[in-house]
């Protein structure tokens, strides 16, 4: 189905009703990483099962919910659970949230996952920057009947990863704890984990982590020109590299063992964004 303008106004119109007020920066939480949503102050909490012409989360370790409220003085608004393709929604449905959250205002979006480590330089509870992506699989979440309000036909993805806002945290990085490096990211739609040789092509193709979320969200952000900060956290090594197998657990595991210096560090960026 074609999706058009009203159709996302819907949602947003709603949303602004319930909370009040409009955020000034959106935020999707990823795997394991929805403990972020405890820092959020006079939270107003919206499930996704109650937005007109919103998707449902169906994925484990997402909650499913919209948080408005303030994190370090700013008005933001979470997202705790995503989509992903491997859910079953067409790629088109996953343009939705990131066209939503831009209607309601945000001027800025972090997107947040968790990520298998290709390159062998990065460790597990590392965290990594994303300064681009590449994405041969799947269609586009731009597909059908473009969207002249929101944006171009034909966007340009040179900036999709805004510098700024990887300067900003490659920067706040030096206070931290956390390893943090800068890379590219590596889409692959999943639900299986990658084979041992898909990674070694992925590594060759010049992937440094790899996962099944993001860059939808990126795109469909590009096309409406919002900026993006993107931050994988390297829950564990990518297929092959150690020889154990991947598991749903350990990418939680991973997640919740940072959750303390993550938490810190994106509060950190959201306070000088
Ligand atoms: N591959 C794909 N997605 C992931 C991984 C991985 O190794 N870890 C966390 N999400």
């Amino acid at each position: 189905m074609a999706y058009s303008y009203d159709y996302y106004k819907k949602s947003a119109d709603f949303l602004i009703d319930k909370f009040g007020d409009r955020p000034e920066i959106g935020i999707i939480l990823g795997s394991g990483l929805g403990h972020f949503a405890a820092q959020v102050e006079d939270a107003v909490t919206v499930p996704y099962t109650d937005i007109p012409n919103f998707l449902r989360s169906t994925a484990i370790g997402h909650a499913g919910q919209m948080i408005f409220g303030r994190v370090a003085g700013k008005k933001v608004v979470c997202m705790a659970g995503r989509f992903h393709s491997y859910e079953g929604y067409d790629m088109e449905e996953l343009a939705i949230p990131v066209r939503v959250l831009k209607m309601l205002g945000v001027r800025a979006l972090i997107l947040t996952n968790a990520a298998g480590a290709v390159n062998m330089s990065y460790k597990a509870g590392d965290i990594m920057v994303i300064s681009d992506h590449i994405k041969l699989a799947g269609a586009s979440p731009l597909r059908g009947p473009n969207v002249e309000e929101l944006g171009p036909r034909f966007p340009d993805m040179g900036r999709a990863y805004t510098p700024e806002l990887r300067a900003l945290a490659l920067r706040l990085a030096e206070k931290s704890s956390l390893t943090v490096h800068e890379g590219v990211y590596f889409f692959m739609p999943g639900p299986q984990y990658e084979t041992p040789a898909e990674i070694r092509a992925i590594r060759a193709l010049g992937g440094d982590a790899v996962g099944m979320s993001t860059v939808t969200e990126a795109i469909t952000a590009a096309h409406c020109r919002l900026p993006v900060l993107a931050l994988s956290v390297m829950t564990n090594m990518a297929a092959g590299v150690l020889d154990v197998p991947l598991t749903s657990e350990e990418v939680i595991e991973t997640a919740n063992a940072i959750e303390g210096p993550f938490t810190e560090y994106v509060r950190d960026i959201i306070a000088n964004i």
